[in-house]
């Protein structure tokens, strides 16, 4: 029996992973697999519930899973809170409680979808990247950290920190990847101004040595963003630390179309965490019009990293090619004046597309 918590959050978080439950339990029921699933509370909704983003018993669930899932957190409700009590905290203190130091967010671009990007179909057809965030250190996590005023003045400050086990460990989960895709890591980082960037660079070359067979090449942080949209298809691995990882997957993900499409795994010591990559999009919650794919696709990637079935994660990829095939859309992927679908009907189209095809 898996154990999976799954955390719902806030926004479109419910849809999504309503959506995303459906496809985990049409699995179940198809492979035989058992599967014990149990809703927590995360981010605002936790906030709401017991005054906290992330209440004790909420951390203790996430624990004692196997793999967790989860929606997005967030909202405009939130944003006059303290730091301490807004949302994005839950999130921030599941992944340093699990220790989910690695995050993999693959771009991948849909050949169904290459219209949906706002770059040429040329530029992005061959695109396949895997973005590997640090995501337990960096000036999210930094101190000291705070505001004040000085002479009058509002200031506010933050701490870019990493020591060189944090930078040593990351970068071999980047290495290990790229072993099984095209060999070649791009690190990114601002070693030009930044001294814990340049500590970045130092200790991933010296990892780079126990990787001989893979090629490594360091690229600072502006260029990078401004070479995934000049030409993405010369990226295979980047890794970079938390902030940067940040903003450069939300770029990466316009090569694919949409941001919806973007599934990741937050990996570590122990179990895995599946959310998408986007946010809890409050404009549309509860409208049933939100692309809950990045979430269907983060269950296929629990399927591989923490439930051991590399056979339906790819059954999981197979059935979303086949809606997509079948010309089905949500709203965010349609070309202009085609018929889109919504976010329920896209998840049961995926579970029908399972359920037809050969199993794993
Ligand atoms: C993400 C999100 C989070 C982050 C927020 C919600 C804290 O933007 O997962 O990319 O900044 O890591
Ligand atoms: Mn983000």
């Amino acid at each position: 029996m898996k154990k999976i918590a799954v955390f719902p959050g806030d926004g479109i978080g419910p849809e999504i992973t309503a959506a995303a439950c459906g496809v985990l339990e049409a699995v179940a029921d198809l492979s035989g697999m058992e599967i014990d699933m149990q809703q927590g509370l995360v981010g605002g909704a936790a906030l709401e519930a017991h005054g906290d983003p992330l209440p004790e018993e909420s951390l203790r669930l996430a624990l004692s899973a196997d793999a967790v899932l989860l929606g997005a957190v967030g909202g405009p409700k939130w944003d006059s809170h303290p730091p301490q009590l807004r949302p994005e905290q839950g999130l921030l203190r599941l992944r340093k409680g699990l220790d989910l130091y690695a995050n993999l967010r693959p771009v991948q671009v849909w050949p169904q979808l290459v219209d949906s990007s706002p770059l040429r179909p040329e530029l992005v057809l061959d695109v396949d990247i895997l973005v590997v965030r640090e995501l337990t250190g960096d000036i999210y996590f930094g101190t000291p950290r705070g505001t004040d005023i000085q002479n009058g003045l509002r200031r506010g400050w933050n701490t870019m920190v990493y020591d060189e086990n944090e930078i040593r460990r990351i970068a071999r989960v980047a290495f290990d990847a790229a072993r099984g895709r095209r060999r070649k890591v791009c690190s990114v980082d601002k070693a030009n101004v930044l001294e814990t960037t340049r500590l970045w660079r130092e200790v991933v070359t010296e990892v780079a040595e126990e990787f001989p067979d893979v090629a490594l090449e360091h690229m600072y942080v502006d260029n990078a963003a401004m070479q995934l949209v000049r030409c993405p298809s010369q990226f295979d691995v980047i890794l970079t630390g938390n902030m940067f990882g940040d903003i450069l997957s939300d770029e990466a993900s316009q090569l694919t179309g949409s941001i919806g499409m973007l599934p990741s795994a937050s990996l570590g010591s122990g179990r895995g965490m599946y959310e998408p990559i986007h946010g809890s999009a409050p404009d549309i919650a509860g409208r049933d019009v939100a692309n809950p794919l990045a979430t269907v696709l983060s269950v296929s990637m629990m399927l591989r990293h923490s439930l051991g079935s590399t056979g339906w994660a790819n059954q999981v990829e197979e059935a979303v090619r086949t809606v997509l095939d079948r010309g089905l859309r949500t709203a965010d992927i349609a070309s202009p004046g085609v018929a889109s679908i919504g976010t329920r009907a896209m998840g049961e189209s995926v579970v029908a597309a399972l359920r037809q095809g050969g199993g794993a």
